[in-house]
């Protein structure tokens, strides 16, 4: 299996919710190919955001591209089929917050979503051990879930690392994605480490230019400058 193509994910986390529908327009059409939609719960992680509605709205916007919907909430099954409605591609969550992990991803697909696992820092990759097959995308957060503008954590380099070669011995067709503190000057290196999915956040909406359109073109640009030079 060839490694996918390379996606920044802009994390809606840090746009401004009050004209949501626009802020997403204008980063996608910098270049950015996946909408990060990060879904809180102040149970799982201390903080609370967005939900099915919102994901529906943006798709009624008229949003046609891929939306990877983060779940950092507890319990995760009760809500999937709820996102899948809403429209979303991929539907993440963390594994500590599921009781029975591969029901949840079986449910994923079942709802016709791609599904993923997502691993905090201190997450051993060996909950993948058993269900490889049933994932389409493995995030590695190199932040503690909860909050945008955090700092990188330099371990993740190394489980990066060891994700890569995971998947690629395995021959299958799973995105390799990472969440937290990623910026220009560092995207380069994570590519570098085996990411194929660079969600940014403040990284991206924390540099907008002056005027309605073409907002985030410098910054995705710069991002993507980045990437070509690995
Ligand atoms: C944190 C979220 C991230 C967050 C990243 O729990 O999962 O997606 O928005 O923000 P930055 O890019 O600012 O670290
Ligand atoms: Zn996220």
């Amino acid at each position: 299996m060839a490694r996918q193509s390379d996606k920044i994910a802009p994390s809606i986390l840090s746009a401004d919710f009050a004209k949501l529908g626009e802020e997403v327009d204008n980063v996608l059409a910098s270049g950015a190919g996946i909408v990060h939609f990060d879904v809180m719960d102040n149970h799982y992680v201390p903080n609370l955001t967005i939900g099915p509605l919102v994901c529906e709205a943006l798709r009624k916007h008229g949003v046609t591209a891929d939306i990877d919907v983060h779940m950092m909430v507890k319990p995760v099954d009760r809500i999937i089929p709820d996102f899948a409605k809403a429209g979303a591609t991929y539907i993440t969550f963390h594994p500590e917050a599921s009781e029975h992990i591969d029901r949840s991803l079986q449910l994923i697909r079942n709802e016709g979503c791609k599904s993923g696992l997502v691993f905090n820092p201190a997450t051993p990759l060996s909950h993948l051990d058993y269900v490889l097959d049933k994932v389409d995308m493995i995030l590695l957060m190199s932040v503690n879930p909860g909050f945008g503008g955090q700092s990188f954590i330099p371990a993740t380099m190394d489980k990066l690392r060891a994700c890569r070669k995971l998947i690629d011995d395995s021959g299958l067709d799973i995105r390799l994605e990472i969440d937290g503190g990623v910026k220009v000057d560092n995207i380069a290196e994570i590519k570098a480490a085996g990411a194929d999915t660079f969600v940014a956040g403040s990284g991206i909406f924390g540099f907008p230019e002056e005027g309605d359109a073409n907002r985030y073109n410098t910054i995705v640009g710069k991002m993507m400058d980045e990437l070509a030079k690995v």
